[in-house]
């Protein structure tokens, strides 16, 4: 009943973005879908699960649908592991703030301005992205935007740009928008930027009444650089006004076609801070599995009628860390490998990151050699083929009819198990199976925090509840369409 109610507004905000009116009943529900249709070429796989196992039917990709050549495989390939190079980059970002290394968000900047106006490194891939998206009502426009926890401000592509990376669909305008300001250097929120980037440096533009300026920038040579500013953000007909947002005009990086990012991170100036009043600190978020045809749902307010969970809610407390920038830590005390233990002194180490804009899950060494070791004891009958990337523990699966695939299971304080999504053990790194590989990948380091990415947050409801301090899990089935 209430779901029905939800996805009217899902078609509403599609069909009259910005329109504004009353939402009703305080859910508001936005479309998640993949940003990038089809990359990966999916196996119509029959799942079920065992006793501890899932059992996944493996078909040939045949005939029908038209295969890609020698050379289309290859460059989807190269298409990949660019993905997974940026992927693996920002994990490294990450760490750098997780770590709290003072210094390295400096130099992160410093990298930043050196690559101002300058092509990043690599190939269209970086163009691409596997992340999430949500489009939502800013001005008088649309902006379709990556859904990302562990970002604190929320910016788009404004025109006229100096530099931007590929968008599909228009830029904001902010000349079009008569409900648009940017913000002075000595408004509130400049000062809560400044806490969040860690820099003082360059935040004041000169003139009379200076604007305040940003530089988010990410290992890779990514970066969006523009002004603070605030307009009127609508989501799915709740109209928030004076909503505090970056107006990006020299931007590049891995962004897919998206107008940019939304920043749903645990700090002052993210879209989950702001919309207190009308949300109450709560959103969740349900991942599909195919990246087309299916849409997930980002659900903005706490009420879990609207949530088509087939298992009860569970919830984890929020370990709250000093160096607590935008993150959600939570506390990862186990991980089961076809309903068997794994045994790691690195669980001591609690405090993971809940991440919806890492694809793959990184863990510390220790814990992710743990945890190979019993997949490849229970995967034994299976061969071996080279690693791709950061995935290094890869099979060729050509030929098997059927694959029994161990289940995977997080433990977070106060025995809270996830069982991960069939569709996130494996990745399918080439469509012929012959490079199938766990989809997990090794931090550097002992000292890194280990990132829980949406690869193996699919087909959950995942709930963040920043007042209560506690993160919910719950199995959903979430390709809605
Ligand atoms: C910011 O500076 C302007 C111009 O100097 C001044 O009019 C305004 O009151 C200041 N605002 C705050 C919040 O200090
Ligand atoms: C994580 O949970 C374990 C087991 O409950 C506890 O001993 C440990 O102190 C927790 N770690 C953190 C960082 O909260
Ligand atoms: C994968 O296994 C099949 C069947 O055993 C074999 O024919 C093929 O050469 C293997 N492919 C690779 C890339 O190793």
């Amino acid at each position: 009943m209430a779901w029905g109610a939800c996805t009217l507004l899902l078609l509403l905000l599609l069909v009259v973005l910005g329109a504004g009116g009353g939402g009703g009943g305080g859910v508001h529900c936005l479309e998640v879908t993949r940003s990038r249709r089809a990359l990966q070429r999916r196996h119509h796989l029959r799942s079920r699960a065992e006793s501890g196992a899932t059992i996944l039917e493996l078909r040939h990709h045949g005939g029908g649908g038209g295969g890609l050549g020698k050379s289309g495989e290859r460059s989807r390939e190269e298409e990949l592991g660019g993905l997974f190079s940026s992927d693996a980059a920002r994990v490294s970002s990450l760490q750098r703030r997780a770590g709290g290394g003072g210094g390295s968000w400096a130099e992160d900047e410093a990298a930043a301005a050196a690559a101002t106006g300058r092509v990043p490194v690599t190939s269209g891939a970086r163009l691409r992205t596997l992340n999430y998206v949500a489009t939502v009502g800013l001005g008088g426009g649309e902006a379709t935007v990556i859904v990302d926890t562990a970002s604190e401000l929320t910016w788009v592509q404004c025109a006229p740009c100096a530099s931007c990376h590929d968008q599909q669909g228009p830029l904001f305008d902010p000349a079009s928008s008569p409900s648009y300001a940017v913000l002075p250097c000595n408004s509130s929120s400049c000062d809560a930027l400044q806490v969040a980037t860690g820099s003082a440096a360059g935040a004041c533009g000169g003139g009379e009444q200076p604007s305040c300026s940003y530089t988010l920038s990410y290992r890779d040579g990514s970066y969006s650089q523009g002004v603070l500013a605030h307009d009127k953000l609508s989501l799915a007909g709740e109209v928030i006004d004076g909503f505090v947002f970056g107006c990006g005009t020299s931007n590049q990086g891995p962004f897919g076609g998206t107008s940019g990012l939304m920043g749903l991170g645990r700090s002052q100036l993210s879209l989950i801070s702001q919309t207190m009043d009308q949300f109450g600190g709560v959103f969740s978020y349900c991942l599909p599995p195919k990246e087309s045809e299916s849409s997930g749902s980002l659900v903005l307010g706490g009420d879990t009628s609207v949530y088509r969970n087939s298992t009860p809610i569970v919830y984890t407390t929020m370990v709250s860390d000093p160096v607590q920038g935008p993150f959600y830590f939570v506390n990862l005390t186990g991980i089961t490998i076809g309903g068997q233990e794994v045994e790691s002194s690195g669980f001591s180490a609690g405090k993971v990151i809940v991440d919806s804009g890492t694809i793959i899950t990184s863990l510390v060494p220790s814990v992710y050699n743990a945890v190979k070791a019993e997949f490849l004891s229970q995967f034994a009958e299976y061969p071996q083929a080279p690693g791709f990337s950061i995935l290094d523990t890869c099979f060729n699966l050509t030929g098997f009819r059927e694959v029994q695939i161990p289940s995977l299971k997080f433990v977070f304080e106060g025995n809270v198990e996830v069982e991960v999504d069939s569709s996130g053990a494996l990745y399918f790194v080439s469509s012929d199976s012959s490079q199938v590989c766990l989809a997990l990948a090794s931090l550097k380091s002992e000292y890194e925090t280990s990132i829980i990415g949406n690869y193996q947050q699919k087909n959950l409801r995942v709930i963040f509840d920043t007042l209560g301090s506690q993160i919910g899990f719950a199995q959903e089935t979430c390709d809605y369409i």
